[in-house]
Protein backbone atom coordinates (compact mmCIF):
# COMPACT_ATOMS: atom_id res chain seq x y z
CA UNK A 1 0.00 0.00 0.00
CA UNK A 2 1.08 4.02 -0.64
CA UNK A 3 0.55 5.10 2.94
CA UNK A 4 1.99 3.00 5.94
CA UNK A 5 1.44 4.43 9.76
CA UNK A 6 4.82 4.76 10.72
CA UNK A 7 5.30 8.68 12.57
CA UNK A 8 0.99 8.78 12.95
CA UNK A 9 0.00 10.50 16.32
CA UNK A 10 -3.23 8.04 17.18
CA UNK A 11 -4.98 8.63 20.91
CA UNK A 12 -6.14 5.09 21.94
CA UNK A 13 -8.97 4.79 24.46
CA UNK A 14 -9.47 1.85 26.60
CA UNK A 15 -6.09 1.46 25.81
CA UNK A 16 -5.13 -0.27 29.41
CA UNK A 17 -6.23 -3.95 28.31
CA UNK A 18 -7.80 -5.88 25.61
CA UNK A 19 -7.95 -4.93 22.31
CA UNK A 20 -6.63 -1.48 23.33
CA UNK A 21 -3.82 -2.69 24.41
CA UNK A 22 -2.88 -4.95 21.83
CA UNK A 23 -3.69 -1.72 19.11
CA UNK A 24 -0.81 0.87 21.21
CA UNK A 25 1.42 -2.47 21.14
CA UNK A 26 1.04 -2.91 17.08
CA UNK A 27 1.23 0.71 15.99
CA UNK A 28 3.76 1.16 18.13
CA UNK A 29 5.52 -1.23 17.21
CA UNK A 30 4.92 0.29 13.45
CA UNK A 31 6.34 3.38 14.14
CA UNK A 32 3.17 5.47 15.24
CA UNK A 33 3.09 7.47 18.63
CA UNK A 34 0.57 5.76 20.50
CA UNK A 35 -1.57 8.17 23.43
CA UNK A 36 -3.03 5.82 25.65
CA UNK A 37 -5.80 6.66 27.68
CA UNK A 38 -7.65 4.43 30.47
CA UNK A 39 -8.77 4.68 34.02
CA UNK A 40 -6.44 2.65 35.16
CA UNK A 41 -3.08 4.24 35.77
CA UNK A 42 -1.25 1.14 36.86
CA UNK A 43 -2.14 -0.85 33.79
CA UNK A 44 -1.02 2.02 31.23
CA UNK A 45 2.48 2.65 32.49
CA UNK A 46 3.30 -0.46 32.71
CA UNK A 47 2.09 -1.11 28.62
CA UNK A 48 4.25 2.46 27.82
CA UNK A 49 7.47 1.18 29.57
CA UNK A 50 7.35 -2.13 27.80
CA UNK A 51 6.53 -0.16 24.46
CA UNK A 52 9.59 2.17 25.29
CA UNK A 53 11.97 -0.54 25.99
CA UNK A 54 10.94 -1.85 22.81
CA UNK A 55 12.16 1.08 20.88
CA UNK A 56 8.97 2.57 20.42
CA UNK A 57 6.69 6.17 21.51
CA UNK A 58 4.21 6.55 24.13
CA UNK A 59 2.16 8.58 26.62
CA UNK A 60 -0.31 7.78 28.59
CA UNK A 61 -2.78 9.81 31.14
CA UNK A 62 -5.39 8.75 33.13
CA UNK A 63 -8.94 8.93 31.00
CA UNK A 64 -12.42 8.32 32.23
CA UNK A 65 -14.63 8.80 28.82
CA UNK A 66 -17.18 9.85 30.30
CA UNK A 67 -15.47 13.67 31.53
CA UNK A 68 -15.63 15.85 28.69
CA UNK A 69 -12.30 17.55 30.40
CA UNK A 70 -10.33 14.39 30.39
CA UNK A 71 -10.80 13.36 26.35
CA UNK A 72 -9.68 17.58 25.67
CA UNK A 73 -6.56 17.12 27.30
CA UNK A 74 -5.48 13.49 26.35
CA UNK A 75 -5.94 15.26 22.63
CA UNK A 76 -3.62 18.20 24.20
CA UNK A 77 -1.13 15.78 25.17
CA UNK A 78 -1.07 14.35 22.04
CA UNK A 79 -0.10 17.18 20.49
CA UNK A 80 2.14 18.86 23.34
CA UNK A 81 4.27 15.23 23.29
CA UNK A 82 4.15 14.70 19.45
CA UNK A 83 3.18 17.53 18.37
CA UNK A 84 -0.29 16.50 16.32
CA UNK A 85 -2.95 14.02 15.90
CA UNK A 86 -3.53 12.23 12.96
CA UNK A 87 -5.99 9.56 14.43
CA UNK A 88 -7.69 8.28 16.98
CA UNK A 89 -9.59 4.95 18.11
CA UNK A 90 -12.31 5.11 20.49
CA UNK A 91 -12.02 1.82 21.79
CA UNK A 92 -13.20 2.36 25.54
CA UNK A 93 -16.33 0.11 25.79
CA UNK A 94 -17.76 -2.60 28.89
CA UNK A 95 -20.51 -5.24 28.14
CA UNK A 96 -21.92 -5.97 31.09
CA UNK A 97 -25.18 -8.23 29.57
CA UNK A 98 -28.21 -9.71 31.63
CA UNK A 99 -31.84 -10.03 30.25
CA UNK A 100 -33.84 -6.71 30.87
CA UNK A 101 -36.38 -8.86 33.33
CA UNK A 102 -33.37 -8.56 35.87
CA UNK A 103 -33.49 -4.60 35.78
CA UNK A 104 -30.18 -4.15 36.29
CA UNK A 105 -30.35 -0.33 35.69
CA UNK A 106 -27.39 1.17 37.27
CA UNK A 107 -25.61 -1.34 34.42
CA UNK A 108 -27.91 -0.12 31.80
CA UNK A 109 -27.09 3.17 32.48
CA UNK A 110 -23.41 3.06 32.85
CA UNK A 111 -23.32 0.98 29.29
CA UNK A 112 -24.88 4.25 27.87
CA UNK A 113 -22.32 6.39 29.46
CA UNK A 114 -18.87 4.63 28.21
CA UNK A 115 -20.21 3.41 25.24
CA UNK A 116 -22.37 6.34 23.94
CA UNK A 117 -21.37 9.05 25.56
CA UNK A 118 -17.74 8.19 26.02
CA UNK A 119 -17.51 8.17 21.93
CA UNK A 120 -19.39 11.67 21.80
CA UNK A 121 -17.05 12.96 24.24
CA UNK A 122 -14.13 11.75 22.55
CA UNK A 123 -15.60 13.15 19.10
CA UNK A 124 -16.09 16.88 20.02
CA UNK A 125 -12.36 16.55 21.70
CA UNK A 126 -10.62 15.52 18.51
CA UNK A 127 -13.47 17.18 15.46
CA UNK A 128 -11.88 20.64 16.08
CA UNK A 129 -8.26 19.46 15.46
CA UNK A 130 -9.49 17.47 12.45
CA UNK A 131 -11.48 20.19 10.76
CA UNK A 132 -9.02 22.76 11.32
CA UNK A 133 -6.27 20.32 9.39
CA UNK A 134 -8.93 18.95 7.05
CA UNK A 135 -7.80 15.46 7.67
CA UNK A 136 -8.34 12.60 10.28
CA UNK A 137 -9.34 9.19 11.07
CA UNK A 138 -11.93 7.99 13.61
CA UNK A 139 -11.35 4.47 14.37
CA UNK A 140 -14.64 2.87 16.30
CA UNK A 141 -15.12 -0.26 18.15
CA UNK A 142 -18.39 -1.12 17.68
CA UNK A 143 -19.50 -4.80 17.75
CA UNK A 144 -21.41 -7.74 15.77
CA UNK A 145 -24.02 -7.06 18.60
CA UNK A 146 -24.14 -3.92 16.75
CA UNK A 147 -25.05 -5.81 13.64
CA UNK A 148 -27.34 -8.55 15.45
CA UNK A 149 -29.81 -8.86 18.25
CA UNK A 150 -29.48 -11.13 20.85
CA UNK A 151 -30.75 -12.19 24.15
CA UNK A 152 -29.14 -10.60 27.23
CA UNK A 153 -27.53 -7.92 24.92
CA UNK A 154 -30.14 -5.00 24.45
CA UNK A 155 -28.30 -2.34 26.23
CA UNK A 156 -24.80 -3.40 24.86
CA UNK A 157 -26.16 -4.10 21.24
CA UNK A 158 -28.31 -0.40 21.30
CA UNK A 159 -25.01 0.98 22.39
CA UNK A 160 -23.06 -0.79 19.78
CA UNK A 161 -25.89 -0.49 17.39
CA UNK A 162 -25.18 3.85 17.60
CA UNK A 163 -21.89 3.96 16.73
CA UNK A 164 -22.97 1.91 13.46
CA UNK A 165 -25.03 5.16 12.33
CA UNK A 166 -22.95 7.67 14.05
CA UNK A 167 -19.47 6.43 12.64
CA UNK A 168 -21.67 6.22 8.53
CA UNK A 169 -22.82 9.76 9.21
CA UNK A 170 -19.56 11.62 10.51
CA UNK A 171 -18.28 9.85 6.96
CA UNK A 172 -21.00 11.35 5.18
CA UNK A 173 -20.78 14.67 6.73
CA UNK A 174 -17.16 14.90 6.43
CA UNK A 175 -17.12 13.85 3.02
CA UNK A 176 -19.87 16.24 1.93
CA UNK A 177 -17.84 19.31 3.66
CA UNK A 178 -14.50 18.55 2.65
CA UNK A 179 -12.98 17.79 5.82
CA UNK A 180 -11.38 14.24 4.79
CA UNK A 181 -12.12 12.82 8.27
CA UNK A 182 -12.02 8.85 7.30
CA UNK A 183 -13.86 6.76 9.43
CA UNK A 184 -13.42 2.75 10.29
CA UNK A 185 -15.89 1.13 12.31
CA UNK A 186 -15.01 -2.26 13.41
CA UNK A 187 -17.77 -5.27 14.63
CA UNK A 188 -15.29 -7.82 16.58
CA UNK A 189 -17.09 -10.90 17.72
CA UNK A 190 -15.79 -13.15 20.37
CA UNK A 191 -12.22 -11.45 21.45
CA UNK A 192 -10.02 -13.20 24.59
CA UNK A 193 -9.75 -9.94 26.69
CA UNK A 194 -11.35 -8.62 29.96
CA UNK A 195 -14.33 -7.90 28.68
CA UNK A 196 -16.42 -10.41 30.59
CA UNK A 197 -15.57 -9.27 34.00
CA UNK A 198 -17.92 -6.98 34.35
CA UNK A 199 -21.09 -9.03 33.71
CA UNK A 200 -22.57 -9.77 37.28
CA UNK A 201 -26.13 -11.63 36.04
CA UNK A 202 -24.89 -15.16 36.83
CA UNK A 203 -26.63 -16.99 33.85
CA UNK A 204 -24.94 -14.63 31.40
CA UNK A 205 -21.69 -14.86 32.60
CA UNK A 206 -21.51 -18.28 32.52
CA UNK A 207 -22.54 -18.14 28.71
CA UNK A 208 -20.40 -15.45 27.97
CA UNK A 209 -17.45 -17.80 29.77
CA UNK A 210 -18.27 -21.15 27.43
CA UNK A 211 -18.60 -19.03 24.13
CA UNK A 212 -15.57 -17.24 24.52
CA UNK A 213 -14.04 -20.15 25.94
CA UNK A 214 -14.62 -22.13 23.01
CA UNK A 215 -14.09 -19.61 19.71
CA UNK A 216 -12.25 -16.58 21.12
CA UNK A 217 -9.08 -15.46 19.94
CA UNK A 218 -6.78 -12.86 20.27
CA UNK A 219 -7.30 -9.01 20.30
CA UNK A 220 -3.64 -8.56 18.29
CA UNK A 221 -6.53 -9.87 15.49
CA UNK A 222 -8.43 -7.05 15.95
CA UNK A 223 -4.95 -4.78 16.22
CA UNK A 224 -4.28 -5.89 12.75
CA UNK A 225 -7.47 -4.22 11.45
CA UNK A 226 -6.68 -0.90 12.98
CA UNK A 227 -3.20 -1.17 11.20
CA UNK A 228 -4.98 -1.65 8.19
CA UNK A 229 -7.21 0.83 8.37
CA UNK A 230 -4.21 3.59 9.60
CA UNK A 231 -2.21 2.62 6.29
CA UNK A 232 -4.67 3.00 3.59
CA UNK A 233 -3.72 5.57 1.47
CA UNK A 234 -5.00 9.14 2.13
CA UNK A 235 -7.74 9.20 -0.33
CA UNK A 236 -9.23 5.81 0.51
CA UNK A 237 -11.62 4.36 3.56
CA UNK A 238 -12.88 1.26 3.97
CA UNK A 239 -15.02 2.33 6.66
CA UNK A 240 -16.41 -1.05 8.17
CA UNK A 241 -14.68 -4.38 9.34
CA UNK A 242 -16.49 -7.58 10.99
CA UNK A 243 -13.64 -9.62 12.42
CA UNK A 244 -13.71 -12.79 14.74
CA UNK A 245 -13.40 -16.27 15.19
CA UNK A 246 -13.63 -18.39 12.33
CA UNK A 247 -15.00 -21.25 13.72
CA UNK A 248 -18.04 -19.02 15.97
CA UNK A 249 -21.12 -18.83 13.98
CA UNK A 250 -22.07 -15.64 15.65
N1 LIG B 1 -13.78 -8.66 23.48
C1 LIG B 1 -14.76 -8.82 22.62
O1 LIG B 1 -15.21 -9.94 22.35
C2 LIG B 1 -15.38 -7.61 21.95
C3 LIG B 1 -16.28 -7.85 20.91
C4 LIG B 1 -16.88 -6.76 20.31
C5 LIG B 1 -16.58 -5.47 20.71
N2 LIG B 1 -15.69 -5.27 21.72
C6 LIG B 1 -15.43 -3.89 22.13
O2 LIG B 1 -14.04 -3.66 22.16
C7 LIG B 1 -13.76 -2.58 23.06
C8 LIG B 1 -12.58 -2.98 23.94
O3 LIG B 1 -12.98 -4.02 24.82
P1 LIG B 1 -12.05 -5.25 25.18
O4 LIG B 1 -12.70 -6.44 24.63
O5 LIG B 1 -10.65 -4.97 24.86
O6 LIG B 1 -12.31 -5.33 26.78
P2 LIG B 1 -11.43 -4.90 28.03
O7 LIG B 1 -10.18 -5.69 28.08
O8 LIG B 1 -12.37 -4.96 29.19
O9 LIG B 1 -11.08 -3.38 27.72
C9 LIG B 1 -11.97 -2.33 27.93
C10 LIG B 1 -11.18 -1.05 28.06
O10 LIG B 1 -12.11 0.03 28.25
C11 LIG B 1 -11.62 0.83 29.31
N3 LIG B 1 -12.69 1.57 29.96
C12 LIG B 1 -13.81 1.10 30.55
N4 LIG B 1 -14.52 2.12 31.07
C13 LIG B 1 -13.82 3.26 30.78
C14 LIG B 1 -14.00 4.64 31.07
N5 LIG B 1 -15.08 5.08 31.74
N6 LIG B 1 -13.09 5.51 30.62
C15 LIG B 1 -12.01 5.10 29.95
N7 LIG B 1 -11.76 3.81 29.66
C16 LIG B 1 -12.66 2.91 30.09
C17 LIG B 1 -10.92 -0.13 30.25
O11 LIG B 1 -9.91 0.55 30.99
P3 LIG B 1 -10.01 1.04 32.51
O12 LIG B 1 -10.85 0.04 33.24
O13 LIG B 1 -8.58 1.05 32.94
O14 LIG B 1 -10.61 2.41 32.44
C18 LIG B 1 -10.25 -1.06 29.25
O15 LIG B 1 -8.99 -0.54 28.86
C19 LIG B 1 -15.06 -2.32 23.83
O16 LIG B 1 -15.68 -1.16 23.30
C20 LIG B 1 -15.89 -3.55 23.54
O17 LIG B 1 -17.26 -3.29 23.62
C21 LIG B 1 -15.08 -6.32 22.34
Amino acid sequence: MASNIAGKVVVITGASSGIGEAAATLLAHRGAKVVLGARRRDKLDRIVTQIRDNGGEAVSQSLDVTVQAENDEIVQLAQKAFGGLDAVFLNAGLMPNSPLSALKTDEWHRMVAVNVNGVLNGIAAVLPTFIDQKSGHVIAASSVAGLKAYPGGAVYGGTKWFLRDFMEVLRMESAAEGTNIRTATIYPAAINTELLDTISDKDTAEGAQSLYQRYGIAPGRVADVVAYALALPPDTTVNEFTVGPANQPW
